[in-house]
């Protein structure tokens, strides 16, 4: 028996790091997973290797036609969502006086027109008791130098959880946030080249956390799992860490 046994899911942004892992996991314990992102050999090699209860659709978070294409074809497919995790997300470097009206733009309209118009669009599928989880991450409690437009806009997605909570609970749907800290993924890596004589990032990061390590997507994709099961069924609007301690101890 599976944890999501005959649960229909969805993950945006499945294609690689956190979201393969998450949308790996609710496979294995039964679901049938619709996964996205916007690059087509991206979800085709997703779709592979996670079976036949995977189902890749391609679609871009940003562009509302393209969430009213992917909502009809779940309509279609399966007529109702258990689970919606809206994972899709991007961030790039750029300190206070870098930022232009594009980067603030382009990474707003990922992050939090996204994950808004996801969940929104979503409702009409939401099954009575599904479990909705958004991706914040620690950045939204913290400093970061050179992350202020990224953090800002995880900073927000953590109220979208507190609120749609609130909103939601009539029909008995949760809503949480699960805040990562680094975790090693293609978008963590991409971040930023080491410079001369600098280790990797990932391995710089790691410094900073009591765990010494950073994170895998596997560790990130478990706390999906308590927070899309019944095992979270009393846990709606919380944020969870998966962070190695980074904003705790
Ligand atoms: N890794 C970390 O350390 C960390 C920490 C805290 C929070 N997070 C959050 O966790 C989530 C996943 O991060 P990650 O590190 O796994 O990122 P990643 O490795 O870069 O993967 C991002 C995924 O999102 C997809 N995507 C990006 N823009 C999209 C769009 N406009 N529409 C649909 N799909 C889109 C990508 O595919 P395409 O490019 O093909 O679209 C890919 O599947 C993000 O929300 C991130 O902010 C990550």
């Amino acid at each position: 028996m599976g944890q999501l046994d005959g649960k229909i899911g969805l993950v945006t942004g499945g294609t690689t790091g956190i979201g393969l892992a998450i949308a790996r996991r609710f496979v294995a314990e039964g679901a049938t997973v619709y996964l996205t992102g916007r690059r087509q050999p991206e979800l085709d090699a997703a779709v592979e290797t996670l079976g036949e209860r995977a189902i890749g659709v391609q679609s871009d978070v940003s562009h509302l036609d393209a969430l009213d294409e992917l909502f009809a074809t779940v309509q279609r497919g399966s007529g109702r969502l258990d689970v919606v995790v809206a994972n899709a997300g991007v961030g790039e470097l750029a300190r206070l006086e870098e930022i232009t009206e594009e980067h603030y733009r382009s990474t707003f309209d990922i992050n939090v027109k996204g994950t808004i118009f996801t969940v929104q669009k979503a409702l009409p599928l939401l099954s009575d008791g599904a479990s909705v989880i958004v991706l914040s991450s620690t950045n939204a409690s913290m400093g970061v130098p050179a992350m202020t437009v990224y953090s800002a806009t995880k900073a927000a997605i953590r109220n979208l959880a507190r609120t749609w909570a609130a909103e939601l609970a009539g029909r008995g749907i949760r809503v949480n946030a699960l805040s990562p800290g680094p975790i090693e993924t293609p978008g963590v890596r991409g971040l930023a080249a080491p410079a001369q004589g600098e280790r990797e990032l990932p391995d710089r990061l790691a410094d900073a956390l009591p765990l010494s390590r950073i994170g895998r997507p596997d560790e990130v994709a478990a706390a999906a799992l308590f927070l899309a099961s019944d095992q979270s069924s009393f846990t709606t609007g919380a944020e969870l860490f998966v962070d190695g301690g980074l904003v705790q101890v």
